[in-house]
């Protein structure tokens, strides 16, 4: 059966895009048709994979103004990794967020459903922050992971992300599944990490950590998948792609 996983902290430059655009390309890599869908207004996922503007986007999706499959574009070198961008450039998503998403929070969920019949597996870039877009991407998926930072304000945003999320779960009378959270950039060398690792394990949580790795930023600065990117010979470290590994498996079983 099909999934959706968003990944979400409240909290800017945790590393959303990176683990949820490293995990649709393995998902793809291990022949699954995936989407990933940029539900950021900054457009940093659509930006990663994508040499030019795509002539549409999920804005114009939402709002009718084209069918889905003409916004969707498959991500050229990796097979079976497909894209509903955001153009970051004009705001229209930001603006619709603001405006018109009020009066429908179901949009996206909607929109999923749709989608579902599709994709084996559906992933959400969210943007930072916790307004009308990040709570209706939320509802639409079936697991909602948080990606966060080895330091103590992380761990205050893991806090307030959860205290929201029960509000959000009641309100909008979703089931959205909150169990695994991945502690991003983590040095084990590292004694500072070791405790954020094991204050976020406290709470019940499964934890999972990616290592600091260059071949990220490189190889969104190249629109490459991290998996394919190599200088000088060399690629993600065996570290990471262990992590990458472990972290698909567990979200897909
Ligand atoms: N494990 C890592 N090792 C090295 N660099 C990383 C790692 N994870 C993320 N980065 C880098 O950190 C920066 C921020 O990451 P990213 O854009 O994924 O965060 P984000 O949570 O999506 O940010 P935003 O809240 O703005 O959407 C990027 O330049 C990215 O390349
Ligand atoms: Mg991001």
């Amino acid at each position: 059966m099909s999934k959706t996983v968003s990944f979400h902290l409240q909290k800017g430059g945790v590393g959303k895009t990176t683990i949820s655009g490293t995990l649709a390309c393995q998902s793809a890599l291990n022949g699954f048709k995936t989407l990933l869908v940029d539900v950021d207004p900054q457009g940093n996922a659509s930006s990663w994979f994508l040499k030019s503007a795509p002539k549409f986007e999920l804005a114009d999706v939402v709002q009718g103004k084209c069918y889905i499959n003409d916004a969707i574009v498959p991500v050229e070198a990796v097979p079976n990794l497909y894209l509903l961008p955001t153009f970051g450039i004009g705001g229209v998503l930001k603006n619709y967020s603001e405006t018109k998403l009020a009066e429908e929070p179901f949009v996206l969920q909607d929109l999923i459903t749709e989608l579902k019949k599709d994709f084996d597996r559906i992933i959400l870039d969210l943007s930072p922050g916790l307004g009308r877009l990040e709570r209706s991407a939320i509802i639409a998926s079936d697991e909602v992971i948080t990606p966060m930072t080895p330091e103590v304000f992380s761990l205050d945003g893991l806090e307030i992300f959860i205290d929201e999320l029960k509000k959000l779960k009641k309100n909008l009378r979703s089931n959205v599944k909150h169990s695994r959270v991945v502690i991003n950039s983590y040095d084990e060398r590292i004694k500072q990490h070791r405790n954020i690792y094991n204050a976020a394990s406290e709470g019940d949580f499964e934890v999972f950590v990616v290592p600091v790795d260059p071949v990220f930023r490189k190889s969104q600065e190249n629109n490459m998948a991290p998996q394919f990117f190599k200088e000088h010979g060399r690629g993600l470290k065996p570290k990471t792609l262990d992590a990458i590994m472990k972290l698909d498996k567990a979200i897909w079983s």
